[in-house]
């Protein structure tokens, strides 16, 4: 069982009148209009340009909005489809994800995601994904294996797959900075020391000319102690998903971020062809736009990065106290998001059967008690 803590979105909290307030005006003034054939409105033009700056960890250019996380995965795949054919490299179409990753719930979103339930059945994936390590060292690593060793050896099997594969073949690689409904997997050093991560992972990627795609729908915007999880972690993505925190939970947004390399060769593709036809009927939608700009002024007024990193260490130690249980495996966690993961003689490879129910009954005992919680089994 693993139970991941503190998994909402509502970041201001579900009563913040200045979003009701940032809603209301919006509907008032311009409750409508698309953002077809060069159209847009304002508090889309407004987002983009305030998100563009907020961004640091690699330049970005474009913004592309769509209504949830899922879309905004689905359009990264299409944007990279096109940039590949755009170039004449037709047969650069693969994605690498990584086990337990979750990327949505549409046909191409489950399919980056590496989660098995989210296949079967629903006769996914779709061909063009392959799948490499989750890089969950508590979980995975080999007996006497060091995190260095064990962050080592992922890479290589990284980099076998793509020759494997042929490079030529593949387009991008997908990752969350923290897996989050996957389990809240912490990359450990294999993101962490040293910037490992970018030195082997990135290296690799860039070897092959293959694209960095950022999920940050939940690290985004402060969960984990930095604006965003690439700040944390110094990951460059060639592109980046947002959602969820953008607009606090109050209105159904998500938007792609497209770095200047990919986002010139889409533009002059389409210049030749007429357009760039893709979109749907409520992206940019100017009240989501709205309360999501209000969102992100809040966020800055109250500094919501200082703000996690002043009461994170409580969160995350408090849940500590807890480590020495027989019945608790691993408590893991950064910022405001934290897993307890429950396995019998504290194993990785002993799970409690489902059937027990135990994931349920600590949920309940903490609902009991006023604490919210999702349950993965
Ligand atoms: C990392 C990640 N990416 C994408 C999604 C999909 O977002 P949505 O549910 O808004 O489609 C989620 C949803 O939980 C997510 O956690």
């Amino acid at each position: 069982y693993v139970t991941n803590l503190s998994f909402c979105h509502i970041i201001v909290g579900g009563n913040e009148p200045r979003l009701v307030e940032a809603a209301n005006k919006q509907l008032n003034t311009l409750p409508f209009y698309h953002s077809f054939w060069n159209r847009t409105t304002k508090p889309s033009l407004d987002l983009e340009k305030e998100l563009l700056e907020m961004f640091t960890a690699n330049k970005m250019e474009k913004v592309f909005c769509t209504n949830s996380g899922s879309e905004a995965n689905d359009t990264q795949v299409k944007l990279v489809w096109y940039y590949n054919n755009a170039l004449g490299r037709p047969k650069k179409k693969k994605f690498i994800s990584r086990t337990t990753s979750y990327y949505g719930g549409t046909c191409i979103s489950a399919s980056l995601s590496g989660i098995p339930a989210l296949h079967q059945k629903f006769d996914l994936p779709a061909p063009f994904v392959l799948y490499t390590d989750c890089p969950h060292y508590w979980r995975y690593h080999l007996p006497g294996e060091t995190e260095e060793e064990f962050s080592t050896r992922l890479a290589n099997n990284l980099e076998n797959l793509i020759l494997k594969e042929v490079p030529e073949t593949i387009a991008a690689f997908i990752a969350e900075p923290v897996i989050g409904a996957g389990g809240v997997i912490l990359p450990t050093t294999y993101f962490e020391k040293e910037n490992y991560y970018s030195l082997l992972v990135q290296s690799i990627l860039k070897k092959y000319d293959i694209l960095f795609i950022a999920d940050e729908v939940i690290c985004g915007f402060g969960r984990l102690g930095t604006m965003f999880g690439c700040d944390k972690y110094n990951i460059k993505p060639d592109l980046v998903s947002l959602a969820k925190a953008l607009s606090s939970g109050y209105m159904p947004i998500g938007v792609v971020l497209v770095s200047p390399e990919i986002s010139n060769v889409i533009l002059s593709e389409s210049n030749k062809i007429g357009a760039f036809f893709h979109g749907f009927t409520y992206s940019g939608h100017p009240v989501s736009c709205a309360v999501a700009l209000e969102t992100l002024k809040i966020y800055k007024e109250r500094n919501i990065i200082e703000q996690v990193n002043k009461i994170s260490p409580k969160f995350q130690e408090g849940l500590k106290a807890f480590s020495d249980s027989p019945i608790i495996g691993e408590i893991r966690g950064t910022g405001l998001i934290h897993c307890t993961e429950f396995t019998d003689n504290k194993s990785p490879n002993d799970p409690f059967l489902p059937e027990w129910g135990i994931g349920a009954y600590f949920k309940a005992q903490c609902e009991k008690n006023g604490m919210w919680l999702i349950v993965i089994i």
